[in-house]
């Protein structure tokens, strides 16, 4: 059986028995197919906007499965997709303003699908905040480590028609009390105690005194304001990581 990689397992984790996937900007193609090996996916599309990562896909299939036949397609992020051909669809390992980009190209298509699992390597509080405005609710996050990063994988749908659809449904704009820190750190994570919660708070707070000492050592005159947005930025994160262990959606 294709041995997937922590990431790419929590990815799948999401996928329920039965669903068809497309796994947009597929590379590799493991995801799609270990979904399909483990016949957790009947049916899985595997997508490209490029050439060469479509060739290791094809060499993987021929490696582990010469005999089936997948369903290669070459394009841009859905445009090689009808409305509600599956049920989900994987964007994973992509800047989060490509993957806005992929799902906006085409609004109305992208909300046809029923989930979205979305995995940004960076800009990850604009993909929220995009995901937010432009009518998808996220339901479900989790952090996977990957070598020395921490990756967060975001499951979305058209707002209103998850299992949390209602008043009820988790949602950034429901949670929401100091502006874009909630954007960039999901209170999800907080309501559901992810157990990497912790140290991914730390790494921006260490991340974020490399920050301020730089500012200090800059031969700018007036840094005062610089200063200040980063103390303030710092409190916020410690104040966040003294609260990582309770569940603030619920208890206020
Ligand atoms: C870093 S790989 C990620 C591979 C895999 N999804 C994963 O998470 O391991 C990014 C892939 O996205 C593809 N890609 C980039 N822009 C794309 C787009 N607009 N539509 C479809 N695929 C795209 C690239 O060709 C590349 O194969």
């Amino acid at each position: 059986m294709i041995k997937l990689s922590d990431r790419l397992q929590k990815i799948a984790d999401f996928i329920e028995p039965g669903e068809s996937i497309a796994d947009i900007g597929t590379d590799h193609g493991f995801l799609p197919i270990a979904l399909w090996e483990r016949g957790r996916s009947p049916h899985v599309i595997l997508s490209d906007i490029n050439a060469g990562p479509l060739e290791k896909a094809r060499a993987n299939i021929n490696k582990y499965f010469p005999e089936k036949q997948f369903d290669l397609r070459i394009g841009s992020g859905i445009q090689t997709l009808k409305p509600a051909e599956v049920e989900a669809i994987v964007i994973a390992g992509m800047g989060g303003l490509l993957i806005a980009e992929i799902l906006g190209d085409d609004l109305p298509k992208s909300k046809s699908y029923r989930k979205l699992i979305l995995q940004p390597r960076n800009a990850q509080d604009k993909l929220r905040l995009w995901l937010f405005e432009n009518g998808f609710a996220i339901e479900e996050e989790v952090l996977v480590r990957e070598g020395k990063y921490l990756c967060e994988i975001i499951m979305a749908v058209p707002a209103g028609f998850g299992r949390n659809a209602g008043p009820e449904e988790i949602r950034p704009d429901r949670c929401i009390r100091s502006d874009d820190i909630d954007f960039e750190i999901s209170p999800i994570l907080f309501a559901k105690k992810d157990p990497l919660l912790v140290e991914f708070i730390e790494n921006k707070i260490r991340i974020e005194r490399k920050v301020h000492a730089a500012i200090k050592a800059k031969a700018v005159r007036d840094k005062t304001e610089m200063l200040r947005k980063s103390e303030e930025r710092m409190e916020l994160l410690q104040k966040m990581r003294k609260r990582s262990g309770i569940n603030e959606c619920k208890d206020e």
